[in-house]
């Protein structure tokens, strides 16, 4: 493994300036009398698993943090964060997580979004790097230059971002959805970085009359339809949580269009949200979103769900990509099946395997995209149970890495703790956890054959025809 190695101010910063406070927060680092103190250090840029604990079922734990720190490049800038409010102890949240895996020097790129939903955040996209005794900061991707006065709409910039995605020809796409706090105060836009070199390749704002003043664009879904020339035929599905629609972006063409439609919609049913004792309400439309494999000869479908929902929804993409179709409501599905609680984040395996957290039951479960939805059916099981570490699924992943295994990664918070803004700094908050698919899946009904009512199909003997009985109009 090649170890880059980059030197960097990082900054420790304690919320609470007597040790003697209940929650105060041991760490590595010499608490001064001020309230954060700051080393500079010789990072290593090196694979996550040197900082992996094992956390019990079938999931890694890659990085934990107690609250989210930052490599800032002089311990001056962090001063200056610190005091004119850019930067507030236990205020950011990471959302998500993608990695990208370096062919070229084997190692990993660990990205984790941190939205300025609220004041405080200095940066809302980075890289997690680690010092030497292995703990992990945040480095603002591409450059803190790009993150820096965010009100000013500078053109290389980024304000928040909730999720990412890294597609197969080594790009980064991040979602900016323009907003501090809750209002849009730049043209939301989709940048493209090139993972090789970091440079910016490609950017498209979002038209004026494609969102709403409030809306959230919270999740990018790529699918790249062939990798010739340059892998510009790709198209992107934005979900808008706010304005309750999906913003279509057509690269070739440098178009887009928005599908609306009440399966999009929160339930209001489905507002309050009970976590591991705490209550908190989010009236969020669509926000999962996951693509499945080409297993059909009618091509990729796109899951998704609003996340103040029990229900689950899905749609062929080739009818997204049809902008004369916006007006067609006949192209939605919702499977009869409920959920019986709410869920963030989801993701699909090569094999139609689609991941997804549960709120209440702090879970993650699987669906076999050929049965049916829902709770006890034969198509859907549990594949990992942590009351601990598996709070709030907010950004999910899967990744197959250089051995050609594919792996879940995820990105679990305590999230009701931030939204009731009582994050305790004497616990790990946030977690980025990682398992081998095959793994998870064994001895659950979503193991390759597991589902008794499918046809048994090997991988890459031939299309799986989706069976259409879970098509309700
Ligand atoms: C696009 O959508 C329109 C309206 O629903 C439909 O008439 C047309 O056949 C679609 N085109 C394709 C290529 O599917
Ligand atoms: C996890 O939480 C559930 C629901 O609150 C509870 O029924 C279960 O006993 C808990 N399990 C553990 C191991 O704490």
């Amino acid at each position: 493994m090649r170890i880059i190695c980059i030197i960097l101010c990082i900054a420790s910063l304690s919320p609470i300036t007597s040790s003697s406070s209940p929650y105060y927060s041991r760490s590595h680092h010499h608490h001064n009398s001020e309230s954060y103190s700051y080393l500079c250090l010789v990072l290593g840029l090196c694979s996550g698993s040197s900082n992996s604990h094992y956390s019990g079922d079938k999931l890694t734990t890659v990085y934990q943090w107690k609250y989210l720190n930052y490599a800032y490049d002089s311990a001056q800038q962090m001063q200056t964060d610190y005091r004119t409010g850019n930067l507030v102890p236990r205020k950011p949240a990471p959302i998500d997580v993608d990695v990208y895996y370096d062919r070229r020097f084997g190692h990993q790129k660990v990205f984790v979004t941190s939205p300025r939903f609220q004041a405080g955040v200095p940066a809302a996209l980075g890289m997690v790097v680690l010092d030497r005794n292995g703990e992990p900061y945040v480095k603002p991707y591409p450059s803190w230059g790009w993150h820096e006065n965010p009100a000013r709409c500078n053109r290389d910039r980024i304000v928040s971002v909730y999720r990412i995605e890294i597609d197969e020809c080594d790009r980064l796409w991040v979602l900016d959805n323009g907003q501090l706090d809750e209002n849009v105060i730049c043209p939301p836009q989709l940048l493209v970085f090139d993972l090789r070199n970091d440079r910016l390749i490609h950017r498209y704002e979002i038209p004026r009359d494609q969102y709403q003043i409030d809306s959230t664009f919270v999740t990018p879904i790529v699918e790249v339809k062939s990798r010739a020339n340059s892998c510009r035929n790709t198209f992107v599905y934005a979900a808008d949580c706010v304005a309750n629609s999906i913003l279509v972006y057509d690269m070739s063409k440098e178009k887009s269009w928005v599908f609306k439609h009440s399966s999009m919609y929160p339930d209001p049913d489905w507002a309050n949200y009970h976590i591991a004792g705490e209550s908190f309400d989010i009236m969020d439309g669509v926000l999962g979103m996951a693509l499945s494999p080409a297993l059909s000869k009618e091509g990729r479908k796109l899951y998704y769900h609003a996340m103040s929902s029990d229900t689950e929804h899905w749609v062929y993409t080739k009818d997204l990509q049809n902008q004369t179709a916006t007006e067609n409501a006949q192209i939605f599905n919702t499977y009869t099946g409920r959920r019986g609680t709410q869920s963030a984040a989801e993701a699909v395996d090569s094999d139609g395997i689609l991941y997804f957290g549960l709120m209440s039951e702090i879970d993650v479960a699987c669906f076999d995209t050929r049965g049916k939805y829902g709770r006890n059916c034969p198509s859907t099981d549990i594949v990992a149970r942590n009351n601990d570490t598996l709070q709030f699924i907010s950004g999910m992943k899967v990744v197959r890495n250089p051995r050609g295994v594919e792996e879940l990664w995820l990105l679990s918070s305590r999230f009701q703790k931030v939204a009731n803004d009582n994050i305790r700094n004497n616990e790990y908050n946030f977690r980025i956890m990682k398992g081998n698919v095959e793994e998870l899946k064994k001895g659950t009904k979503c193991q390759r054959g597991g589902y008794p009512g499918k046809e048994t199909t090997a991988r890459g003997a031939g299309p799986v025809i989706f069976p259409d009985n879970n098509r309700k109009r």
